[in-house]
This record gives structure tokens, sequence and C-alpha cells, in this order.
């Protein structure tokens, strides 16, 4: 592109660890840009990085596994810096040794050597977050020892947690500096990619904002941009942007509403453009009716996601014709992880595919006929340019809502038991791992989307019933992960008695059942904003299975608020138990509901949507 300014930039490679974009946000910070990149990248994608970060992994260095990526990186001309799995692979690649063994969890002081520009600012003991089974014990002749730690007073130190070569501006450290329990983490991350790499600190929102404005009038040129507004945060902030750039003439919005909205969110959303004063070239189309049909008989996860993301290129497609503007370019207000969970990474593609990410999309990519100024973002990011840009708090802070909306949380079946041996196995195995918690637990017969180990999981929820405090409920989800297969998810039990009986009913994506879940959902929002809730919890899907309990009601409910930073992590958020107690007793009282549980499930082994 051509008018673009120059940044520096830093790589960071993910070798499947929990936090390489969290290492990649902490860059960011520092105003350099930074990218992910992956291990079996070429060292052509490795050009014009000033540095690189090379992420933990799931992995163990000391065996040898994920042995087989492109190790030439090491040999660019760049200076790198490894954590946890990274740091011990640097260790080895230089003629260090690791071993399986002298593990560290949580808390730790690290006591640093001597004076070194990426402690440059820091204590000469500082607190990280240990997370490792390998460990370093000794490194080639280019390094030194730059740092031990101690887990308290009078432990045995261990060695090796930061080395260093200034001779080959290689460096490692065995905590993670990029999560918040290192306290100073961040200020590590920016020695190292100001002082060691040398960087220069461009990467600004205000910056980015004057750049993308370029940027779109470049890529669009005499033509216009006709963009999909579902009223969510990521196309909202991707409308004002077009808008600063193009004139709200050359920007046309289309609002769908896809019958999966919340309850009266389309409205909403209506008043929501006319207060932007992007009300100019909005239109509304209400499409219920087209995604019913392409949803009728659906079952599969998977085939709704598909479905639902070709018949929203249908319907634009359509409404483009009709409005005379099929020359447009589609905007999209898709944002970094958005790529990189359905594209850029072999393995999460296998989780979800996302409704911006369908292969009708990705042909209209190759062939230059899309614009997506957020591509790069993070949402926390969009948050901040959305504030820059005007967008009034509440919009900017609203829990996220997925593309594919409802249809995501209304699960379907066609009334037959997957796996019915399968379960029979796993209900003494759970029965077992709860009796020691004095709790009871019941393998459920539908299945949910689950990612373990960075693969997609296809399995079933686990109910427990019984009076505990969270931490009792927590340490008892985490045992049936532990001890028994087959399962992702475990829900806890709102209603007064364990059911007796359970039993899958056949249901499709109807109106009526959309129009019971919206009524659910609206019950739970209302509650979390009553009580004073909804900016502690990052987002609280309803689900709802169609499981009749005890011969009562054709749907189980589900509710699942969760705290999150990014949504590649998640963790069940505890909410108050009177909230808990309304709740059973509203959404228990719609007609059609059989049972009412709560998602105790972090991220992983489930996922934040239960398809
Ligand atoms: P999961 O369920 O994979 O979701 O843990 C992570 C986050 O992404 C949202 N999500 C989507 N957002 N299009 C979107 O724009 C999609 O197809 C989609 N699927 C999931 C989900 O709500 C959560 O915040």
């Amino acid at each position: 592109m051509q008018n673009q300014r120059h940044h520096d930039k830093i790589a960071v490679v993910d070798f499947g660890g929990q936090y390489a974009h969290l290492i990649a946000t902490k860059v960011r910070r520092a105003e350099v840009l930074a990218e992910i990149r992956q291990p079996e990248d070429s060292l052509e994608d490795f050009a014009g990085y000033k540095g690189i970060i090379l992420s933990g992994s799931p992995a163990l260095a000391s065996f040898g596994e994920d042995d087989d990526w492109n190790k030439g990186i090491l040999d660019l001309d760049v200076p790198i810096l490894g954590f946890c799995f990274g740091h011990q692979e640097i260790a080895k690649h230089y003629g260090g040794t690791v071993i399986n063994g002298k593990q560290e969890w949580g808390h730790a002081d690290l006591h640093i050597h001597r004076e070194h520009p990426l402690f440059a600012g820091l204590e000469k003991i500082e607190q990280v977050w240990m997370s490792h089974f390998d460990s370093v014990t000794g490194v080639g002749p280019d390094f030194e020892e730059l740092g031990h730690t101690l887990l308290g007073e009078g432990s045995a130190p261990h060695h090796f947690a930061a080395i260093g070569s200034d001779k080959l501006k290689r460096y490692g450290f065995q905590f993670h500096p990029e999560v918040d329990d290192t306290l100073h983490g961040d200020q590590m991350i920016a020695n190292f990619v100001l002082n060691i790499c040398q960087c220069d600190p461009s990467w600004t929102m205000a910056s980015y904002v004057d750049e993308q404005v370029e940027k779109i009038r470049a890529q669009v040129g005499d033509n216009s941009v006709f963009l999909l507004a579902s009223g969510g945060v990521d196309s909202t902030v991707a409308a004002k942007l077009f808008a600063e750039a193009l004139g709200s003439e050359r920007l046309n919005l289309l609002h769908v509403d896809n019958g999966l909205m919340r309850k009266d969110e389309s409205t909403g959303v209506i008043q929501l453009f006319e207060d932007l004063g992007l009300g100019e070239n909005f239109h509304f189309i209400d499409a219920t009716d087209a995604f019913l049909g392409a949803l009728e008989g659906k079952i599969e996860p998977e085939a709704k996601r598909r479905a639902i993301g070709d018949t929203f290129i249908e319907v634009f497609e359509s409404e483009a014709r009709r409005l005379g503007i099929e020359d447009h370019l589609l905007g999209q207000g898709t944002i970094y992880p958005d790529t990189i969970e359905t594209g850029g990474t072999k393995r999460a593609d296998t989780i979800k595919t996302h409704h911006n990410r369908v292969p009708i999309i990705e042909e209209m990519i190759a062939a230059g006929k899309v614009i997506e100024p957020l591509a790069d973002l993070y949402k926390v990011e969009v948050r901040e340019l959305g504030e820059k840009m005007g967008i009034p708090h509440d919009m900017i802070w609203r829990h996220p809502f997925p593309g594919p909306g409802l249809g995501v949380r209304l699960l379907c079946s066609d009334g037959q038991v997957e796996d019915g041996d399968a379960l029979a196995t796993i209900a003494p195995a759970v029965t077992d791992a709860m009796t020691p918690f004095g709790l009871t637990a019941v393998p459920l017969p539908i299945k949910s989307v689950g990612v373990k180990a960075d693969l997609r999981s296809y399995e079933h929820p686990v109910l427990i019933h019984g009076s505990a405090n969270w931490d009792t409920l927590a340490e008892a989800s985490g045992t049936i992960f532990k001890t028994v297969t087959g399962i992702n998810r475990t829900l806890w039990n709102l209603t007064n008695k364990m059911p007796s009986s359970f039993k899958l009913l056949a249901a499709t994506m109807t109106k009526d059942r959309l129009d019971l879940l919206r009524e659910c959902d609206h019950l739970m929002m209302d509650g979390l904003r009553r009580h004073n809730l909804y900016g502690e919890v990052w987002q609280c899907p309803t689900v709802l299975v169609p499981v009749e309990i005890d011969g009562e009601g054709r749907e189980l409910c589900i509710l699942r608020p969760i705290h999150s930073e990014r949504a590649m992590t998640a963790t069940a958020a505890r909410l108050p138990l009177p909230l808990l107690a309304e709740l059973r007793d509203s959404i228990t009282a719609l007609p059609g509901i059989s049972g009412l549980a709560y998602d105790l499930t972090s991220k992983p082994p489930g996922t934040i949507e239960w398809e």
C-alpha cells in the first residue's frame, strides 16, 4: 500500500502456548507493532522484523517435542528473546542443557545478577510468574546466567531463570513476563523491544486512525463501501472509520436481522446508528425467513455456522443488487483473533469457523473485494480506538456477541443419543469422582464444542448437584476433567433436586425456540444489570438444549457468565446466590423450560460458546 507510514515491528512466534496473543498486546503497549507468526513460517515471512519473541508451549523441550520448527529463525540477524519453551529452545540450540524436572508454579522471586538493558528500571529482586515442568540446567559458551529464582526464604536457587548472550543478542526467560503476575513484565518486554531491538515507538492509536484513513482511501479509490453492521463494537468502530475516510455518502450500511438476534436488538441498532450520525445510508432488512430456511434440519454446529455465514453473503448480495451498488467493496469489522483463529493457525481452524471467514468470503478476499480496517487489532484495542473516535462508553463496553448470534446458543438434535454406550461408561466414573466432594453427577445426552490441547472436542457435559461453595465446585469440576474422558463441560444444577430422568428430544432451529431463548437471555442480562454486574462479567451466553427433565418442559437452560481478557481463555464468573435464585424462579417459570444449570467450565476445556 502506498503512503503507509513505516513502523518498526516485532514477530511473536506462537508455539501454541496460551499467552502468545498477550505477548503481542504487551509489545503494542510499548507502542511497537507486534505480529503473530507460526514456528513453521518461512524465513522470508520474517523479513522486516527488528526482533523476534519465542512464546511458551505445551510441548516439552526436554523430550524434543515440537522439535521440527524452522530453526533457521535462530540464525536471523535480529535479537531474539524466548519465554519458557522458547527460552529452553534457545538454551538447547546454543549448547545448553534442558532437563525434565525442577518444575516451578506460580510466583517466584527473580534475583537479577547485574545491570543489564533488559532489566533497566527494575529492582534487583523482581516478582515473576512460573509455570514449567522443564528447566535449563546449563548454557552454551557465549551465554551467561542473568538471574536465578527463589521460591521463598531459604529455598534452593533455581538457576538460569534468565539467560543471555550480548554477543549473539539471544536471551531467554524461564518465567512469563507477559502475564500480569510478573509485576514488571511490561517493562521487561518494553526493554527488549526498545533497548535491545532499538525499535522506534511509533505505533499509537492516534497514528493508527490517521494511517487507516489513508489506507482506506487508497484501497477504495473512487469506489464506495457496503458494510455489514451488526451493532457490535467491531463493525460499529469500522463504520466510524469508513465514514471518517470516505464521508458518509460513500458508506452504505446494512443491518440484517437474521432472526438470531437478542430481544429488541435490531431496534436498538437502528437507533444507535442514528445517534452516531450514520443514519443516512443505513439499510435494514428482516431476513429471518432466509436464515431459518437455511438452518432448517441442520444439527451439526459447523453445518449451522456455514449456513449462517453463507446466508449473510446471499442477503448482502441481493440487497446490493436491489440498491444498485453491487460494485461496492464489502466492509467487515473483522479483528485479528478472527483471522488468526480461523485461517491463521492450522489447529485453531478446526475449532470453529468464524462467520466472517466462510469460504465465499475467503474467495472475495482473494479477489480484492473485501476491506477490513481492524484486521490487525485485538478487541481491547478496538475499544480504545472506538473511545478515541467518540463512540459512547456504554456501546464500546457492550458484551461481545458472536456473528452467528443465538444460532450457536440454541442446540438442535435429531433425538438420537450419540455414543449411548460411552455415556453409560462415563456415568459411574463421574459418580465416583464426585462422591468425595459430597456431590452427585450425571452426564447429559447432548454434546457441545470445546477445546482441549488446542484441538476441537465435541463431547458431553456433566450435570453436578449438591450444595457446595464456589471453590469446591471449581475443584470438583477440575477433578472430572482430569479423571474422566469424554467430558468437556461441567454444569451446576440450579434447581432444588437432582433430576432423575433426562430425555434428548428432536428439535430444530424454529422461531418459537428462538423466542424462548431470547426471553431467557433477556432475564439473564436484566439480572446482571439490576445487580450492577454487567461490567464485571466479560460475556454471558445463555444456552438452550433440547433435554426434557423428569418429564417436564422441552428445554434445559444454561447460564454461562465468564471472565476473560481476550476470549482465548476464560473462567466461569461467580454470580451472587440471590441473583441465581431470582433467575431460577423467573426462568423456570417460562413455559417449555425443564431446568436451569450454570456452566462452571473454564476455556479450555470448554469454549465460551457451546457451538
Ligand atoms: P469461543 O466460543 O470460541 O468464542 O470460545 C470466543 C469468542 O468469540 C465469539 N465468537 C464469535 N464472534 N463470529 C464472531 O464475531 C463468530 O463466528 C464467533 N464465534 C464465537 C464468542 O462469542 C466469544 O466471545
